[in-house]
């Protein structure tokens, strides 16, 4: 799908008139642009679903009288008012425009507005999500889980393995990046007492969530992609639990906009494997593999070109924007509660994208506290690895282990 982000100029905020100049031609179906005027005739309509507002916008672009060059913008105006005041848009706020199929498009706010709850439009307004989050266990109070002394025990290795099972989504066409289903168990279970509320920002193919369904932990899942939503609706239900008295939320949504659906302090656990900046944004070159010549050789691997997408930044970007999703969801987490992120570092042009440690220093600055690195050893689930650097140049391969990186909320 592609997206393109246009500015809010005064006159769009003023008298309706988005500029489309940075879309193109190509980005909309020939056949759209009318005359001048109505009487000269109109062009073949194209539907605009604009975030928000409850009904279809119908709409095709003018021509300019004297050059019949397009005037880029779209002729039915009346809806750019009430979009602009629902969530509060300025000149200079950034929409964005994404071409859902040939003739349909939508518009969304890019999460730099707030939606303005009225009585009217209550119906549109995101609203807090009822969903419990106070533990159902009979655990003593300052316990931070319910595993016994043995469990307890096993955890307290540096270095985790796991392996995928069955119901771990493998296919890179369904999700190019999962983690399996036993690590995210594995990390619930150490932070949370069953009944408590986890918050996975980025949640891809809903792996965070299954989990936590087989854990009898509420959870509420992010992410930009509806196809990544379905996927995780899909095996949600197909995962359904008899008597399962905790539920599973996946919300299609941009991450820097969960503070809007969750209670201050109700957040027992976040667990996420976000995006690696722009790492996974270029043509695969299959180095680590014995046998490159596979079906992912040369094939770009990233969720999406959404410019909101943190797999599209440069690293200063992805750090920058990484830090104000997570200084915002620090007041959702209880004090002391823990934030676990998954990350790899990476090797570009021969140099080490150390990935952790730009992540460790803004999460600092945003208030987290680093309390362990975790190494997650992946030896045993890599194989096929190619040689690599040999005989002048030493390096060790991204694939076989990722850090798990978990920080807290102090109470200070
Ligand atoms: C590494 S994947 C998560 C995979 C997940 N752990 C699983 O097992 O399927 C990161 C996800 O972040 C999503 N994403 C990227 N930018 C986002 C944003 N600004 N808000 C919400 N989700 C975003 C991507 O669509 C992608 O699915």
């Amino acid at each position: 799908m592609e997206t393109r982000t246009i500015k809010l100029t005064e006159s769009a905020v003023k008298y309706g008139n988005i500029n489309l100049s940075c879309c193109r031609e190509d980005f909309f179906p020939p056949d759209v642009f009318g005359g001048p005027n109505k009487k000269a005739g109109l062009g073949n309509p194209i539907t605009l679903k604009v975030e928000g507002l409850p009904d279809e916008i119908k709409t095709d672009i003018p021509t300019d009288t004297k050059t019949c060059k397009p005037r880029w913008i779209f002729r039915e105006r009346g809806w750019v008012k009430r979009f602009v005041n629902l969530h509060n848009l300025r000149q200079d706020s950034n929409i964005i425009i994404t071409r859902l199929d040939k003739r349909t498009f939508e518009l969304s706010a890019n999460g730099n507005g707030d939606i303005v709850k009225k009585g009217k439009t209550e119906h549109l307004s995101k609203k807090l999500l009822d969903i419990n989050y106070t533990k159902t266990c009979d655990c003593k109070g300052n316990n931070i889980n319910c595993l016994s002394p043995k469990e307890w025990l096993k955890c307290q290795l540096g270095v985790w393995q796991f392996n995928y099972e069955g119901r771990d989504i493998r296919d890179k066409n369904v999700h190019p990046a999962t983690f399996p289903i036993s690590l995210a168990r594995k990390v619930i279970e150490l932070f949370t007492h069953k009944g408590e509320l986890v918050l996975d920002p980025f949640v891809g193919s809903g792996t965070t969530l299954v989990s936590a369904q087989d854990c009898g932990r509420n959870a509420v899942g992010f992410d930009l992609q509806k196809a990544y939503i379905k996927a995780t609706e899909s095996r949600l239900t197909k995962n359904t639990q008899l008597f399962a008295r905790s539920e599973q939320i996946a919300i299609c949504d941009d991450a820097v906009n969960i503070p809007k659906y969750l209670n201050s302090e109700s957040v027992s656990l976040i667990f996420t494997s976000p995006p690696y900046a722009n790492l996974l944004n270029r043509k695969r070159k299959n180095k680590s593999r014995r046998n490159r010549n596979n079906e992912q050789l040369g094939k770009i691997e990233q969720y999406s070109q959404d410019p909101r997408d943190l797999g599209t930044m440069e690293l200063d970007d992805y750090t920058k924007a990484m830090g104000d999703i997570f200084e915002k969801l620090l007041p959702v987490l209880r004090p002391k509660a823990h934030c676990v992120i998954n990350v790899p570092d990476m090797w570009w042009e021969n140099k080490r994208i150390t990935i952790h440690v730009s992540l460790i220093e803004e999460l600092r600055k945003r208030g987290y506290e680093l309390r362990n690195i975790v190494i997650w050893d992946r030896t045993n689930i890599v194989n096929q690895i190619g040689i690599f650097g040999w005989p002048s140049n030493y390096i060790t391969m991204g694939v076989t282990f990722e850090y798990l990186l978990d920080f807290w909320r102090s109470s200070v």
